[in-house]
């Protein structure tokens, strides 16, 4: 049977049992799920309705869900390409009971599945289950319902040294729902390696665990205390890449037909004959699939979080590649292959394909520039010892050639060498520490208060009469902030907006009478408790003062005109380059905004003109802007654009200008969309693989961005002597053809000079052996010293010559050698001798060769060692 019928059979299988075929939700968790990193179970989209927070139409539900385990609680990634059974990325079928049925049904369901001569047909004395050893009902029904003879049913307890810590207890993550879980194993036969769970060889790849049915009973909270769920629930996992190898009868899952034809793909594309003995083609084979489906769900290569994960898996493929002799950038030209074994399943690999396919290879050329240095600079430290790597090898690998940890760790584990994790661990320790003593001061949010929750007013107040409720000094509460001290102020009722949603907090002042308080931020200290910071200029306040809020009003409303704006480009760029178009990122403050998206070319000049000539078309249009409370459902229906990634709550506030644009958002706006003024993007740049970033302006600030550009004009109007800005063309260009032939001359002189300074050296030259050797420091460039070096091995049959500069720091090297001497010495090896010495590197022909380096202070020497390796060469 073949993978994809697998993964049907399964839902319809669930579906005859009145259970709802959900869509797999995507590998990235709603933004406010921070205890987990991407996807790891099919569970995950379920978490609130087990744990009584979110309700469904449906009591049983089934799913077909990519998973990633890569980084964080269930991270496979190291066994990758090693194991029969490990992946980064593996889909996981499931079916789940809501508060519906409990353990006796799932696990007849599984059986039947299974065994069913209907269904899958597995021969059932080769299936074995655990239990969790205290789990006397599962058990039983193994035993009298299904039949399962008793010596194939294993009880495992807490196995992995505390409470509940266990193979067959299974849990999200840190926190979250949890419970008892019963697993079913298949046995690929006594040929393979490998004993039963619970053994001492249960690591092998024997016995395979197929399906994991957990019975959902707990919420474990941070301090480790199990609450019991509302309702007993189910939560199941079968492996659909290792059920697959079972029905096609091998006993890996990289030998299913979706990873043989992948394989296939990688040989070809790395040009490799294609093997299963191969570790390389299926770490390779298995990260494409999770690269290429995490960038499809919006994930980014970045440094740090998810996105350093995905550089982590793409970095660590492409080294593969190159342990293969593949050089150039080879990784994604699989999506295509992986499109058409997965697209059917999953229409975004075929929708994103050439996205997904641009951003991989940008990823992977960057890396391949320093991947060979790198592997250099491991090669060396190797050479001096072959048995382990230092910490600050490992460092600088990572530092300076992008090497991630687990990267260097995969080509240890190949060579048996073992690695100084400590040492790299104190380096990068004090890397934090210099990063931390570089960053500014920020406002410390991490107040300890327990008062009654803040009302924002700001949508429609700028000034509120309010009560103060807390005082903050360094970070502690205090009864009262005196003048001259910076601290927090907490009200009841404010029109300070608390940044959020990409907008700065308000600025402006909090007062009674003459004792004033001036603010410089407003940020959120909990959800919805607001804090003022900043300083007490005059005066004191009191907790429990009646006071005046007062934002400042300019400052408010040009904060207001930018994120207007920004939604309006928001549109007006997915209008005009596509609707591949994300945010990514935003900052509105009241000088500009500043908005990150993804796209992987550069906004062209043509495509910028357009979204200014849109976004000021809205604005001229006048209309007015709404806002709108109503359900997430109602707001989406209505056309609003959610971001991606966000979760938003049952209640959102939907903003929308005419026809211009519908978004869901809580920031603060202008009433109408005349009030934004001229709309104008002031840079357009990258900021990473796949994101460009824009930054615009609006009202005064763009009057007096035009105005700056006008005044750059005509002073360089000015300064070529034109007459208008008309005629500025035409003069740069007369400037530029009259400086093209000062250069030509320029060059003719300095040939003339080099020969000269030539024949000086050649004047000079050291006799060893029947060879007439040239060594000097000179002052000159690489392309003057490459004329000198061939005017002077012209000269004879039997010249050598290493010529060395230095310029701003950086060293010049190169060596020549007359043809006819080139059978016994090498211009390539001449210029490495000198080169390793100052470190650097080169190449070349034989008879000429150039490098570089930088050891300044070795130069000398280096040079002076030359006529020693001429002599050794017995010439
Ligand atoms: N959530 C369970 C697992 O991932 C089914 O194994």
């Amino acid at each position: 049977m073949k993978t994809a019928e697998l993964r049907s059979k399964f839902l319809q299988f669930f579906e005859s049992k009145n259970h709802q075929i959900v869509p797999s939700s995507s590998l990235v968790p709603p933004q406010d799920d921070k205890t987990l990193l991407f996807t790891n179970a099919g569970m995950n989209q379920f978490k609130d309705v087990f744990l009584g927070f979110d309700k469904r139409p449906y009591h049983r539900a089934t799913t077909a869900q990519k998973c990633v385990r890569a980084g964080g609680k269930h991270n496979d990634l190291e066994n990758v390409g090693y194991t029969a059974r490990h992946h980064t990325f593996f889909e996981m079928l499931g079916n789940f009971s809501f508060g519906d049925y409990f353990k006796r049904d799932a696990l007849l369901f599984a059986w039947e599945f299974l065994t069913s001569p209907q269904w899958l047909n597995l021969p059932k004395e080769r299936l074995l289950a655990t239990v969790y050893a205290e789990d006397d009902e599962a058990y039983d029904i193994w035993l009298n319902e299904i039949g399962m003879p008793a010596n194939r049913i294993i009880r495992i307890g807490d196995n992995k040294g505390a409470r509940f810590a266990s193979d067959n207890f299974w849990q999200m993550g840190d926190t979250g729902p949890c419970g008892p879980c019963s697993e079913i194993f298949y046995d690929h036969g006594e040929h393979i390696w490998g004993g039963p769970p619970g053994s001492a060889e249960e690591d092998g790849d024997r016995f395979i665990e197929i399906w994991n049915c957990v019975f959902m009973q707990y919420n474990r909270d941070e301090n480790g205390n199990m609450n019991k769920l509302p309702r007993p629930s189910v939560d199941t996992g079968m492996g659909l890449e290792r059920v697959s190898a079972v029905l096609q009868h091998v006993h890996s899952n990289y030998e299913i037909d979706l990873f043989v034809n992948l394989l296939h793909a990688v040989a070809r594309v790395v040009g490799v004959s294609y093997s299963q003995d191969m570790p390389s083609l299926k770490v390779i084979a298995d990260h494409i699939r999770s690269c290429a489906f995490l960038i499809a769900d919006g994930v980014l290569p970045s440094n740090e979080g998810r996105g350093y994960v995905l550089r982590r898996i793409i970095r660590r493929a492409v080294r593969h590649g190159y342990k293969l002799g593949c050089k150039q950038a080879f990784f994604h030209l699989l999506v295509g292959d992986l499109a058409k074994e997965m697209g059917q399943a999953y229409p975004q690999l075929i929708e994103k394909q050439t996205q997904i396919s641009e951003i991989l290879q940008q990823e992977e050329t960057r890396f391949a520039q320093t991947l060979e240095t790198g592997m250099a600079l491991l090669e060396t430290a190797l050479e001096k010892d072959s048995q382990s790597l230092s910490g600050e090898v490992i460092f600088k690998l990572y530092d300076t050639y992008g090497f991630p940890y687990d990267l260097t760790a995969d080509i240890a584990r190949e060579r048996n060498i073992s690695l100084d994790e400590e040492g790299f661990e104190r380096e990068m320790a004090a890397q934090r520490a210099r990063a931390r003593a570089a960053q500014n001061f920020k406002a410390n949010t991490q107040l300890n208060y327990e008062g009654t929750d803040t009302e924002f007013r700001g949508y429609s107040e700028r000034q509120s009469e309010s009560k103060i409720l807390a005082l903050y000094k360094d970070g502690e509460a205090v009864e009262q902030l005196h003048a001259g001290e910076a601290g927090a102020v907490v009200i009841d009722f404010t029109p300070f907006y608390a940044e959020s949603g990409g907008q700065v907090g308000d600025v402006g002042y909090i007062f009674t009478g003459e004792n004033r308080f001036q603010v410089l931020d407003t940020q959120k200290i909990k959800a919805s408790v607001f804090g003022q910071f900043g300083e007490m200029l005059a005066g004191s306040l009191t907790v429990g003062d009646a006071v005046t809020a007062q934002v400042d009003n300019d400052i408010r409303e040009a904060s207001m005109r930018n994120h207007s704006a920004t939604h309006l480009m928001h549109r007006a760029l997915r209008d005009v380059l596509g609707t591949h178009v994300e945010q990514k990122g935003s900052l509105v403050t009241p000088e500009r905004t500043r908005f990150d998206f993804s796209h992987s070319q550069p906004v062209t000049a043509a495509q910028i003109a357009e979204v200014e000539r849109r976004v000021n078309e809205a604005i001229l249009a006048n209309v007015p802007v709404c806002a709108q409370h109503m359900t997430f459902d109602e707001a989406i229906a209505a056309g609003a654009m959610a971001l991606f990634g966000e979760k938003y709550g049952d209640q959102v506030r939907m903003l929308s200008m005419g026809e211009y644009s519908t978004e869901l958002c809580g920031g603060t706006h202008v009433s109408r969309t005349g009030d934004i003024g001229l709309f104008k993007i002031v840079s357009e740049s990258g900021i990473a693989a796949g994101v460009r970033r824009i930054e615009a302006v609006t009202g005064m600030v763009s009057l007096q961005y035009v105005q700056q550009q006008e005044e750059l004009l005509k002073a360089a109007v000015a300064e070529v002597k034109a007459q208008t800005t008309d005629d500025l063309l035409t003069k740069i260009a007369a400037m530029q053809t009259h400086s093209k032939q000062l250069e030509k001359s320029l060059l003719q002189a300095k040939g003339e000079l080099a020969k000269q300074a030539g024949m000086s050296l050649l004047a000079q030259a050291q006799p060893i052996g029947t060879a007439r050797l040239v060594v000097s420091q000179v002052e000159a460039d690489s392309n003057a010293l490459r004329e000198i070096t061939t005017s002077l091995t012209a000269k004879g049959d039997n010249i050598v010559v290493l010529l060395a500069a230095v310029n701003a720091g950086k060293i010049a090297i190169t060596a020549g050698v007359s043809k006819e001497l080139t059978k016994t010495v090498k211009a390539g090896e001449l210029v490495n001798f000198v080169a390793t010495q100052v470190g650097g590197k080169g190449g070349g022909r034989p008879d000429l060769a150039q490098a570089g380096g930088q050891d300044v202070d070795q130069l000398e020497t280096a040079l002076a060692g030359v006529a020693d390796w001429l002599k050794a060469k017995a010439i």
